[in-house]
């Protein structure tokens, strides 16, 4: 597969994975990508999870035919793209790795060995020449782990971006591009905005064409849209004008008044009405929605003293992404000592630039007129 006249794509589908990072559901497969820069000396970027190594060095087989890369250049070493550096570097024993010095210390802690002899340390700014392409590598620490180095090759006008602009899905799926890059985002990179964002004003100086990230497809087209989105996402932004409403709920109660909001907020004009009920769905995905829109409604029962265990969740899924710069607003249940509203308030007192609604919502078992009522001036509100 030709990315451009002497980079070629050589990474792998995964197909059979259940979970991806041990937590998120990948309905699509996942990609693991890698790439070979076919020059006078040849490179190759990144490596592959550790059960698709043999269908990797098969693609490289395939791509190179008798020639032998020079280089592998890592970087990032989670597993997904570090499990088969070992693998590699037995089959070409003339290769020689190039990567921060942070992944060096991570490569003997994985494989027991730093390959003293068979390494090229580098640092940001530092350049290598395979012929007619000249790399650079741009590092990007905590995108998504300490030691990330991203590489441009000025020749082709190509950025390898790591992590950023992944997704979730196989290489060749064919949908949405930003539903599945933003709950990848949230859910992965989410807490780094600062960071991913440092790497975005690196990567604004650099005449970029395509972006060949390791996860996902590469962009080669309209790439201002997909920066567009990072820039936001990465700047904790709106991306979207609506309202979530994610809630939890024993025995329907909640979820009614839930329901009802819903229909009172979009009666008034809320443009869209996310709704999760964040025992069933995807929490990744309740997640990825809270980022999105500007306005957020939490529904729960009061429950052992504190919040339904799905929304104590998905609080602290938020606190650790460092959620900030919303309108939040609140519904309680509980039928004998309704606490809920007072918990969450407390839980989201350090989060940063939150607008809380006026108006709290108290339910004692089940909806009232005088709970309508609420409901309609919290819609007011947060419409
Ligand atoms: Fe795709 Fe952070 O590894």
């Amino acid at each position: 597969m030709k990315v451009t006249h002497d980079i070629k794509y050589i990474g792998v589908n995964d197909r059979n994975i259940d979970l991806f990072e041990g937590q998120y559901i990948v309905p699509n497969g996942m990609a693991y990508n890698s790439y070979a820069i076919i020059d006078e000396k040849i490179a190759i970027m990144d490596s592959v999870d550790a059960a698709f190594g043999l269908e990797w060095l098969g693609n490289i087989e395939k791509t190179l035919g008798s020639a032998k890369p020079d280089y592998l250049i890592v970087q990032h070493m989670e597993p997904d793209h570090s499990a088969s550096i070992d693998i590699f570097m037995k089959t070409y024993p003339e290769a020689v790795i190039v990567s921060t010095s942070k992944s060096f210390v991570m490569i003997k802690q994985f494989f027991g060995t730093e390959y003293e002899d068979r390494r090229i340390i580098v640092d940001e700014g530092d350049t290598l020449d395979l012929g007619k392409h000249s790399l650079t590598f741009v590092t990007a620490p905590m995108v998504h782990w300490p030691e990330v180095m991203v590489t441009y090759d000025k020749t082709d006008k190509v950025l390898f971006s790591a992590d950023a602009f992944g997704k979730f899905g196989a290489w060749d799926t064919d949908e949405d591009w930003a539903c599945e890059a933003r709950r990848y985002y949230f859910g992965i990179v989410g807490k780094y905005g600062i960071q991913a964002k440092k790497l975005l004003d690196k990567a604004a100086g650099l005449d970029i064409e395509i972006i060949c990230p390791l996860h996902g497809p590469v962009l080669s087209e309209n790439l201002g849209y997909y920066i567009g989105l990072y820039n936001t996402w990465t700047t904790y932004g709106v991306e979207s004008e609506g309202t979530v409403i994610a809630y939890t709920s024993v025995y329907g109660n909640t979820r009614k008044a839930a329901e009802m909001l819903k229909e009172k907020l979009l009666e008034k004009g809320c443009k869209k009405v996310a709704l999760n009920d964040l025992a069933r769905c995807d929490m990744a995905e309740a997640v990825e929605d809270a980022f999105r829109y500007g306005k957020l409604i939490l529904a729960t029962t009061t429950y052992n003293s504190d919040v339904f265990p799905f929304m104590r969740e998905f609080i602290n899924e938020l606190h650790e992404r460092g959620y900030k710069n919303r309108k939040i607003g609140l519904v309680e249940n509980g039928s004998w000592a309704p606490t809920a509203a007072n918990v969450m308030k407390k839980k989201l007192a350090d989060f940063k630039n939150i607008e809380l609604a006026e108006t709290v919502v108290t339910i004692k078992s089940a909806l009232t007129d005088e709970n309508i009522a609420q409901l309609d001036k919290l819609a007011e509100e947060m419409k």
